[in-house]
């Protein structure tokens, strides 16, 4: 992923703000997923969950609360096990069902991480958001050794692409409750990523291909457009809005945008409510999908702010990103990317910085779990989301 944001500003705790805004009209009855089917089924007889947990505190308006997993640690960790289904109602692959090693020799494909997950998931009554279809990285090698090039022609290349998103899409279906069919395709500046798919066709019609493709393949998966930096409004976020907005128009099969929501204390709080607010009423449900707020870190502490400051604006962050959700009722889940600091993306990719997420290294939850919990149990008069919790 290229750097993220850069600016200035330290964050200000900010009041619960839990007013809900009416739904974009244009959205449509949700389909009843064979996910949601076994979920409904099983509601009567479902295991109680702790009663301050994030999942149950979430159910009171509907909310699905989700965290990106990693598998392998999923029967091996205890402690990350039980959180992981104690306090989540929806899950993420956060490396396992990308394409890299779904199809790691051509022809050849590994699912063992994405059941694992789904079969989790279904265990412990969690919808699974996939992540995801087509994206520009973590490809596999012989598909483009260097993440940039590749030998194929377009003609193959679009070929390709149809076949691994419908064998995908096929191998899940009725399992997962929204897909990430497209992640990133846009530079931070509005213009399209020029990535093996952009080239392919010469434009980004690969992307109605994309859902429409994994349409046919899952009918009643809820088909979701992922990017990060969209959450303030700028150049990225209106391209997307853009694009949006054409293939709603050409009657493609898109129902859902992702804000990833990776934050950095150091960059202002973006205006996420009014970008969440204005594709809502595109008629398309939004999610944030992949929330962490990151800060500088002492230098022999990879996971510990540098000081007070720089953790109660991450504290402030977290409290603002749930309230920007809660207050916009097409958005249906919110998922932070992994829940241990131990296991965050963030130290490896940007030096300096960490706790990011909303639990320690040792698994203990930290101030901001305890604020997004108080803001949940104050968001009990938000508009419920009806649709996510059938
Ligand atoms: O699996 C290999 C392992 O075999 C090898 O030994 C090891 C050596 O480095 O690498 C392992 O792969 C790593 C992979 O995560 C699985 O752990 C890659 O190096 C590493 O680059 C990869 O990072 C992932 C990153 O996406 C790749 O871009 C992060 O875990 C994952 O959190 C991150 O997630 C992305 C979302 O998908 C899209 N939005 C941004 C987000 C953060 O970058």
């Amino acid at each position: 992923m290229p750097a993220l944001r850069r600016s200035v500003a330290i964050g200000v705790i900010s009041a619960a703000a839990v007013a809900a805004a009416p739904l974009a009209s244009a959205i449509a009855a949700s389909p009843a997923t064979a996910a949601t089917a076994k979920t409904s089924s099983a509601s009567a007889n479902a295991p109680k969950y702790p009663k301050d947990s994030l999942r149950e505190l979430g159910q009171k308006v509907g909310l699905r609360i989700g965290a990106a997993l990693n598998p392998d640690l999923l029967g091996t960790d205890a402690a990350y096990t039980k959180i992981a289904k104690q306090q989540f109602s929806t899950v993420t692959p956060e490396n396992v069902m990308k394409w890299e090693v779904v199809e790691p020799a051509k022809g050849t494909y590994d699912w063992s991480g994405g059941d694992k997950l789904v079969d989790f998931a279904h265990a412990n009554h969690q919808r699974v958001r996939g992540h995801n279809l087509v994206w520009h990285s973590q490809l596999p090698k012989w598909l483009t050794p260097d993440g940039f090039t590749t030998t194929y022609s377009s003609a193959q290349l679009k070929a390709i692409l149809k076949k691994h998103v419908q064998d995908e899409a096929r191998h899940f279906k009725g399992k997962i409750w929204q897909w990430d069919v497209v992640n990133e395709a846009f530079n931070d500046d509005g213009t399209p990523r020029e990535d093996i798919w952009y080239k392919a066709y010469g434009n980004l019609d690969y992307i109605a291909d994309a859902f429409t493709w994994a349409h046919q393949a899952d009918p009643k998966a809820l088909l979701f457009y992922n990017d990060y930096n969209i959450e303030f409004t700028g150049p990225k976020s209106n391209a997307v809005y853009s694009l949006v907005k054409k293939l709603k128009a050409r009657g493609v099969p898109i129902q859902g945008v992702g804000f990833q929501t990776h934050l950095d204390t150091q960059y202002p709080y973006p205006d996420l409510r009014a970008n969440l607010t204005r594709f809502a009423a595109l008629g398309v449900y939004v999610a944030e999908t992949e929330v962490d707020v990151r800060t500088f870190t002492k230098p022999d502490a990879m996971n510990t702010p540098v000081d007070g400051v720089h953790e109660s604006a991450q504290v402030a962050y977290w409290s603002r990103t749930i309230q920007d959700c809660l207050s916009v009722k097409a958005c249906i889940s919110y998922t932070p990317w992994g829940f241990g600091d131990a296991y965050s993306w963030v130290p490896g990719v940007f030096a300096g910085e960490g706790a990011a997420l909303l639990y320690d290294e040792q698994l203990q939850p930290k101030q901001a779990y305890t604020v997004i919990q108080q803001d949940l149990e104050l968001a009990d008069g938000a508009t419920h989301r009806s649709h996510s919790q059938d």
